[in-house]
């Protein structure tokens, strides 16, 4: 599976440009996720350019869970970028990363009241996951939103299909138009409308499609609850190749004709000239990184294990979704894959595997392996279970390479813990 410039292949060995990954293990020590800022620069234009080509009023905001590293959230800030934030701690890790309260959507979901505070005091656009939600408080940002369930959603899992009827996200149709009638009636007048149908799809034609389902649901609301939108968010899950036959999604194809059907619904429901929004995540971050581990142990009994020091609190959603992420030895591409392992991790669990029965070529102990595709859900869902301290991270950016984020330490381990004093 190929990598994405700045990484590289020569003579069998896995380079970032010119630098040697091999020496750069040796620097920073394993377990490390390395990124390329000039790879999310190149996602993000690649989505910018292709949108706003085909429509001026158009806007990112990346989805902050995806990776809320201060260094990636401020990168993405020097390029424009607006964010999807989802709690309070994204928001205040998006403001920490220099990102205004204007640029930011926030959309949660089953919160306490104090959280919807902090956003109204900073002037913050709420998306309300629910009527409810809305109801319960009195004052209320300049701009909202209701984010939609269109009764339908696709996800590369289950676990990841945030639309549908079984999804837990979002309001049907019918209570939209009382949400918006009720907030009109409040006097709200800026509103926007939203979904988020799933995530991870590489089907060029279902973004299409379930964008102009949610165009025509738009312009169905307008009507009846007679308001406008400023803006119109279609959400991100934009999907990415993790597998070797994985396809990359045209976004050329998929922006140009989701803005046909905008343009003609706009029309046909007289929808005026809204602001289109994306809230990618895992297309802006996902293949930036690769995360890069030691083989510790071999085993070869009842089946084979290559036992590393990258495992499930790092990858957590390799067991959580049995998600698939290209693994490679970093100096042995010229070497043929005939040998068939488990790769594992250092977790007392047996769902600790990065990857089963794949091919690799004979491993040794002390080789490095990269797992690819480590940007996007990796460090946002890493944890510390069984005590394992979370991995460094190093941003490469035109020949210099950044710490942006410490390796743990032991002390943080306990840092916010207490023994109460009859304990002592
Ligand atoms: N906007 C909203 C409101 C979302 O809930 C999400 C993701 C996104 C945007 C960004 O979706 P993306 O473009 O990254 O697909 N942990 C899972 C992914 C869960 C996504 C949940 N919502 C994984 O590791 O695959």
């Amino acid at each position: 599976m190929e990598l994405n410039k700045p990484f590289n292949i020569k003579n069998g060995e896995l380079f970032i440009d010119n630098y040697r990954i091999l020496d750069i293990v040796s620097k920073y020590n394993t377990p490390l996720i390395l990124y390329s800022a000039d790879i999310i620069r190149d996602n993000y234009d690649n989505l910018y350019k292709n949108f706003k080509e085909y429509y001026k009023n158009f806007s990112i905001k990346y989805a902050v869970k995806a990776n809320s590293n201060l260094a990636i959230l401020s990168l993405l800030n020097k390029l424009g970028s607006g964010v999807d934030v989802s709690s309070i701690g994204e928001i205040y890790l998006a403001k920490s990363a220099g990102i205004n309260y204007d640029k930011m959507l926030f959309s949660p979901n089953n919160i306490d009241i104090n959280e919807f505070k902090y956003a109204i005091k900073n002037n913050i656009a709420i998306n309300f996951d629910d009527i409810n939600q809305f109801t319960m408080l009195k004052k209320f940002p300049d701009k909202i939103s209701f984010r939609i369930n269109p009764g339908i959603g696709k996800g590369e899992f289950k676990e990841i299909t945030t639309g549908g009827r079984k999804s837990k996200f979002g309001i049907n149709v019918d209570t939209a138009i009382d949400a918006y009638k009720l907030a009109k009636s409040k006097g709200i007048k800026h509103f926007g409308i939203h979904m988020m149908a799933g995530s991870n799809s590489l089907n060029n034609e279902y973004f299409i499609s379930v964008a102009d389902k949610f165009f025509d649901i738009a312009g169905i609301i307008s009507k009846k609850a007679e308001i406008t939108f400023d803006f119109i968010d279609i959400g991100g899950g934009f999907g990415i190749p993790y597998r070797e036959n994985d396809k990359p999604l045209n976004i050329n194809h998929i922006s140009k004709n989701i803005i046909k059907n905008l343009k003609s619904k706009l029309n046909d429901y007289d929808l005026g000239n809204p602001e289109l929004n994306i809230e990618p995540g895992r297309y802006i971050a996902g293949n930036s990184a690769i995360a890069l581990g030691k083989i510790y142990n071999i085993k070869r009994y009842y089946d084979n294990f290559a036992g590393t020091d990258l495992n499930m609190d790092i990858f957590l959603r390799i067991p959580l979704y049995k998600a698939h992420h290209n693994i490679e030895i970093i100096n042995k591409f010229n070497i043929e894959k005939n040998f068939k392992a488990n790769i594992v991790g250092n977790i007392c669990e047996n769902t600790d595997k990065l990857g089963s029965n794949i091919y690799i070529p004979e491993p040794e102990i002390n080789d490095i392996i990269a797992v690819y595709n480590a940007g996007a859900y990796v460090s946002s869902m890493g944890n510390n279970y069984n005590g394992r301290l979370k991995p460094l991270e190093v941003l490469y950016d035109n020949n210099n390479f950044y710490v942006i984020r410490k390796r743990d330490n032991l002390k943080d381990l306990a840092i916010n813990m207490k023994i109460p004093d009859y304990l002592r």
